[in-house]
């Protein structure tokens, strides 16, 4: 069975084709190719995702990706068993795009569509990348630059929400931080790169509800931390960012003020929930600093870990392979189906 699969949710246009046993034969696909055509030039000088320009550069380039991931997988349209695609969450401009294309070649090939959750994908990215292995069940956090969110994962597409941002999701955080600091963008890996060479403890940033009960997440008050400091309007952090190694202990402590919030909402997830096993999905999961921590918690709990290779921790269409078990569970799409912009309780 040949699944071709589309993500059009932010800003990276991808297709993919995987080759998955034929449903009721459970098993993890194989990915026969993935495409990712990047618009980071596009939102560069802006420092952030301009919506009307991503959908714009979706429709130009979504059917060049998807000849391009089946070109090199080695499959003509007439082998696609079925097409999915990612319907929520994400911009509204760009999840039509995706949707569009793929009702049409749906249609025109007489085949099932799967419509696709993106932060159950997000997750199903752990299962891709370690197929020999079950993920689940497990608690899943998403950590991107839309979403922080806390799942407990019964399988792929039982996701029940347990909490998340009220704010700021942590890689909008480490972009806006990462303009703050004259880094560029994306600013995750920005921040990153300076924070290697920073002093993590030279400032006491916030992390905001560590010690509450809910398991919510806020980074704006940190952001905003992180602006004060540039400006020297907080006495006790101010910074002078031409004073040498100034920039790196900020981009540092910034760092370090996300993982800790992170690593500690997710060991209270685990607490709560009693599961034995962490999936972990997003792009600021291809945070080093992070990863260190995460297998830090992980090695200490006696948790068994997944997480993807960078290549799957952000946007690609490979991890809407989670569209084999959608067909396994009759859960097929009509062609009328529309997107959702918003966070909707995965699974519903
Ligand atoms: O999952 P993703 O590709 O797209 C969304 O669904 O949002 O995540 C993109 C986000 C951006 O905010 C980017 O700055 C962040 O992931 N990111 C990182 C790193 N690489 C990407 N954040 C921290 N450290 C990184 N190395
Ligand atoms: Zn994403």
């Amino acid at each position: 069975m040949i699944l071709l699969t589309i993500e059009s949710t932010c800003d990276e246009t991808g297709a993919a084709v995987l080759e998955g046993p034929a449903p009721p034969v459970s098993g993890v696909p194989r990915v026969l190719s993935s495409v990712v055509a990047s618009q980071l030039d596009l939102h560069e000088r802006f420092s952030g995702v301009v919506p009307e320009i991503a959908s714009r550069a979706h429709v130009r380039q979504i059917l060049p990706t998807i000849d391009e991931a089946l070109h090199r997988a080695g499959v003509s349209l007439g082998q696609v068993g079925a097409i999915a695609v990612s319907t929520r969450p994400g911009l509204v401009g760009s999840l039509v795009v995706g949707l569009t294309a793929a009702k049409g070649l749906a249609l025109a090939l007489g085949v099932p569509l799967i419509a696709v959750d993106h932060l159950e994908a997000h997750l199903y990215a752990c299962q891709l990348a370690h197929p020999s292995a079950n993920s689940y069940p497990c608690v899943g956090l998403v950590v991107s630059g839309g979403h922080t969110s806390l799942f407990a994962c019964k399988g792929p597409i039982e996701a029940e929400l347990l909490g998340g941002t009220i704010d700021d999701a942590a890689g909008e955080a480490f972009d806006k931080v990462a303009n703050l600091l004259g880094l560029g963008f994306p600013g995750g890996p920005a921040v990153e790169r300076a924070a290697a060479s920073g002093n993590r403890k030279a400032f006491a940033f916030p992390r905001s509800l560590i010690h509450d009960d809910r398991l919510a997440f806020s980074f704006s008050g940190l952001k905003t931390a992180v602006l004060y400091a540039v400006r020297g309007q907080d006495a006790r952090l101010g910074a002078n960012l031409d004073e040498p190694g100034v920039v790196a202990d900020l981009a540092a402590s910034f760092q370090e003020a996300v993982v800790d919030v992170l690593v500690a909402k997710t060991r209270q997830a685990l607490r709560m929930t009693g599961l034995k096993k962490l999936g972990i999905g997003g792009g600021v999961a291809a945070n080093g600093r992070f990863r260190e921590r995460v297998e830090e918690m992980a090695k200490e709990l006696d948790i068994e870990l997944f997480i993807p290779p960078l290549s799957l921790c952000t946007d690609n269409a490979a991890m809407a392979g989670i569209a084999f078990a959608k067909l396994e569970a009759g859960q097929v799409a009509s062609l009328d189906i529309d997107v959702k912009a918003g966070l909707v309780r995965p699974g519903r």
